[in-house]
């Protein structure tokens, strides 16, 4: 998950690490593919790739999936069809096909773009339903719903920027895929919350858009008809039409618990497999909150614990014995909940000078946890998530604060960008006085030079994983979980866990629960990392215990996924990285429970971290 929130960059790179020619089995591959005049280039009907463009020694194929609704045999008269993007990746000398997926929910059919072929393989990906630029109907909410309002308000909601029904209510504080810009341990903030996400979910279910209609008439909710079960269904689709009797699929992050979908639901066609950085196998709403929650306890415990142990190491030097790291959170959020640590806007104070606008708990929690998650494709380990606490505790001046402040405001606190809009990337905290951002109106920012958008604005949450798992409460109900679950811990893992099950709580759409894994005869490979901050190591273990017949490989180290762009010098990753080439080129898999270790610290200096 959060799975992936970053998880888009964790392909780069990855490959390039690898250089082995295997042009011999490559033949192999497309003349085994060729049988029947039907291969990965020349599909039969559903599939048409429509396009074809040079990139490096690589040539990408754009491509239409054309996939039914249902794929219900029931249903084959009445089902309304759906147009998905495809793309395909292919090296001289790799033709063996590998279903890539990037995380989410939110990437899209462009994971193939992100990094190198695995050497003789061809990298194929698909946008899953409601998901990507060209998808129709679309999760997120349109640009056009987006308008700007009237200067010189008193007040601004989220309201004067959007019209989108599945944006969030007026007054309720943005929430990401495991934050809430709260303090998360304040009763009525959260309450606010889940009475503003319960609200939001049954306004954005009753859009209009979601009801599509059949040949004969009959009426399908999308709402009901998108989730990871789907996908795999279309997965499967997409192997029947290129005529491959397997597929090979490697997925990170959520993407681990689309690949286990699809081998629970065919495990005959899965060929090799390696899910890094996992979902959960049990689909249960509670479960899944608390365990994000948990992958925070684990991730920022381990930090504090580090920069104690590391204290004569830069930038843990900025803390010592008498303040350290821990002692600096706890004066932080203090700070925060007396509204002290603030940055200026541009509005004029009556007082005088600028207002000055506050962070927030859980909005700090949110940046941190990014900044940890980011540790699986920098070289950096934890060094940012450790200079971000050691400015906005004042060991580095004034201005270092102030200016830190702005920072994670100017992250969360701003429209949509990269639209040819006069709205796109303004910055609300700055202009309008109010925190309202991607995430508030239901639409992420875009990239047109990679024709992507970032995984942002938070409708995917609910859509995908409200289908995915089971478990709805009321608002009560989740202030009862709510309320146990802060009885036990900490700030950090709070914020985490109230953002996430807000997003599904109450999602008005009924499940269509997945069974991720639980499949025996799945020669998968399971990979997780410690201190995962987005995909608890639990859920990595979890994942492993429910298929049966998979190997787990763990790394000690920090970070989102084990990707080689996380690596550093003596990091001890590489062992882990060789496992997963040999597993490609052969596929040997490594012995159940293959560590690497950890063999330097967790780097906390001798990198860039001053510039940023
Ligand atoms: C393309 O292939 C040539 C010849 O094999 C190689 O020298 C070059 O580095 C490759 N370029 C890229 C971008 O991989
Ligand atoms: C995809 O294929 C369908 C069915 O052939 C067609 O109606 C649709 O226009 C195609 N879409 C694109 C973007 O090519
Ligand atoms: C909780 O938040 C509300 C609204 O921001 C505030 O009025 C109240 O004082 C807070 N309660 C505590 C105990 O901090
Ligand atoms: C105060 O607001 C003005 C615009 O109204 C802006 O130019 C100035 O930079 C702001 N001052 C600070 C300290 O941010």
């Amino acid at each position: 998950m959060a799975y992936i929130a970053n998880c888009s960059f964790s392909l780069l790179l990855w490959f390039l690490q690898i250089l082995v020619s295997e042009q011999r089995r490559a033949e192999d591959a497309w003349g085994r593919f060729k049988a029947e005049g039907c291969d990965l280039l020349h599909p039969m009907e559903g599939l048409k790739w429509t396009q074809s463009q040079k990139l490096g020694n690589d040539t990408i194929y754009t491509g239409n999936l054309t996939v039914p609704l249902s794929p219900h045999v029931e249903d084959k008269d009445d089902t309304p069809f759906l147009d998905l993007l495809v793309m395909l990746r292919v090296s001289p000398g790799g033709a063996e096909p590998v279903l890539q997926h990037c995380g989410g929910p939110g990437s899209d059919a462009t994971c193939v773009l992100l990094g190198d072929n695995i050497p003789g393989y061809a990298g194929i990906s698909i946008s899953q339903r409601g998901i990507g630029v060209t998808a129709t109907p679309n999760f997120e909410c349109d640009p056009l719903h987006m308008k700007l309002p009237a200067n010189g308000k008193l007040h601004y909601e989220i309201s004067d920027f959007t019209d989108c029904q599945c944006a969030l209510p007026d007054g309720t504080p943005l929430v990401g895929q495991s934050f809430a810009n709260l303090d998360p341990q304040n009763d009525s903030q959260v309450e606010v919350l889940f009475e503003g996400m319960a609200f939001r979910s049954r306004r954005c279910a009753a859009d209009s858009r979601w009801i599509l209609t059949g040949p004969r008439g009959k009426k399908y909710n999308f709402l009901e008809w998108s989730g990871t079960r789907m996908l795999a269904h279309d997965i499967d689709f997409l192997r029947s039409r290129i005529c491959a009797p397997k597929l090979n699929l490697y997925a990170i992050s959520y993407g681990t618990a689309v690949a286990a979908v699809y081998a629970d639901m065919f495990p005959e066609r899965v060929g090799k497999m390696v899910i890094n950085g996992n979902m959960p196998p049990v689909p249960y709403t509670l479960d899944f909150a608390k365990g994000q929650g948990m992958a925070l306890t684990q991730a920022f415990g381990h930090l504090e614990r580090l920069c104690v142990k590391w204290t004569s190491t830069h930038p843990c030097d900025y803390f010592s014995d008498e303040m350290s790291l821990t002692k600096a959170w706890k004066g932080l959020l203090g700070e925060m909940r007396a509204r002290r640590l603030t940055a200026p806007t541009n509005r004029p104070s009556p007082l005088g000078g600028n207002e000055s606008f506050p962070l927030t708990i859980g909005l700090l929690q949110g940046y941190i946890q990014e900044q940890m998650n980011q540790a699986g494709y920098v070289p950096t380990g934890w060094a940012e998530p450790v200079l971000t606490l050691a400015n906005l505790a004042g060991m580095r001046g004034q201005e270092a604060r102030v200016d830190q402040v702005a920072k994670i405001l100017d992250r969360y606190c701003s429209l949509p960008a990269g639209y040819p809009f006069d709205w796109s990337g303004l910055k609300t905290w700055r202009i309008y006085g109010a925190c309202i951002g991607q995430q508030s109106l239901g639409l992420s920012s875009y990239d047109a030079k990679a024709g992507t958008k970032s995984l942002d604005g938070y409708v995917n949450e609910g859509a995908v994983l409200g289908q995915d798992l089971f478990g709805r409460f009321t608002v009560a109900q989740a202030m009862g979980v709510y309320r146990t679950f802060r009885a036990e811990w900490e700030e950090m893992a709070t914020s985490s866990f109230v953002g996430i099950f807000s997003a599904f709580f109450s999602w008005e759409a009924e499940p269509v629960p997945v069974q991720t894994g639980f499949r025996a005869g799945v020669r998968a490979l399971v990979v997780g990392n410690l201190y995962d901050s987005a995909c608890s190591y639990t859920w990595s273990n979890h994942m492993r215990e429910s298929l049966p017949n998979a190997v787990m490989m763990t790394w000690q180290g920090v970070g989102h996924c084990l990707l080689p762009e996380g690596s550093y010098p003596n990091s001890g990753m590489q062992p882990c990285l060789n496992r997963l080439e040999q597993y490609w080129m052969t596929g040997e898999l490594p012995f159940d429970g293959f560590t690497c270790r950890t063999e330097a610290p967790v780097p906390l200096g001798n990198f860039r971290t001053e510039t940023q």
